[in-house]
């Protein structure tokens, strides 16, 4: 091998433990992600505009199943996001609406209502799964921790409009549903069928529905 592949397979390696790394601590005042590669875009060609988005004033379109949209201002939103370990979102939810139970592996979540009124919730893992819960008017804060499911539901006579931050640039999202019924390739419904103390015809149904 030569010196320069050696540098080369070093720089590679070095890159994707950047890359893959969960928000790490910064080393430097920021990394603007490169659209063209994964390392950090040369800062004499970043500007103001690396660091900003705009559209939050635009409420999401709520005309689906759910009734909801989620607005992401993450680092591939937002590209000096990245590593510094905070995001944002909008959350519009139509009047019955949900956003449906969810966990970001990646990030804990602290929730501002801004107009209308929420049904929020999160559940603590095995074995307690205990379900806290509260409603929230505009004004109001709620923090649900790292990882854990939770949603939010409008139980009021408007739209209701929230803005979640997130302790990550990419905080993820698994969606309940969508993960168990709605895999590619589909989860066998034995399995489903045993774990969620369904019949078989039922799993399958959902699994149409996702
Ligand atoms: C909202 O989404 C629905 C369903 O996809 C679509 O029919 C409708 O045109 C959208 N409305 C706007 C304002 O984009």
């Amino acid at each position: 091998m030569t010196n320069l592949s050696i540098i080369l397979l070093l720089s590679l390696a070095f890159s994707l433990s950047v890359v893959f790394a969960a928000d790490p601590s910064t080393l430097q005042d920021f990394c603007v992600t490169n659209p063209i590669g994964q390392v950090c875009k040369d800062p004499k060609h970043v500007d103001a505009n690396d660091f900003f988005f705009s559209g939050l004033h635009t409420a999401g379109n709520t005309t689906n199943p759910a009734g909801s949209k989620v607005t992401p201002v993450f680092a591939s939103q937002l590209p000096g996001l990245n590593t510094l370990g905070i995001s944002l979102a909008r959350i519009d939810i139509a009047p019955w609406g949900v956003n449906p139970p969810h966990s970001h592996p990646r990030a804990t979540e602290i929730l501002t209502v801004l107009e209308g009124t929420l049904e929020v919730g999160f559940i603590t893992s095995n074995p307690e799964n205990r379900h806290f819960t509260k409603v929230l008017q505009k004004g109001d804060v709620f923090v649900f921790p790292i990882g854990l499911i939770h949603y939010q539901r409008n139980i009021g006579y408007g739209n209701a409009v929230a803005i979640a931050a997130l302790s990550s640039q990419n905080p993820g999202a698994i969606t309940i549903g969508n993960a168990v019924f709605g895999a590619t390739p589909e989860i066998s419904s034995g399995v489903l069928s045993k774990a969620f103390l369904l019949d078989k015809s039922t799993v399958n149904y959902l699994q149409t529905k996702f």
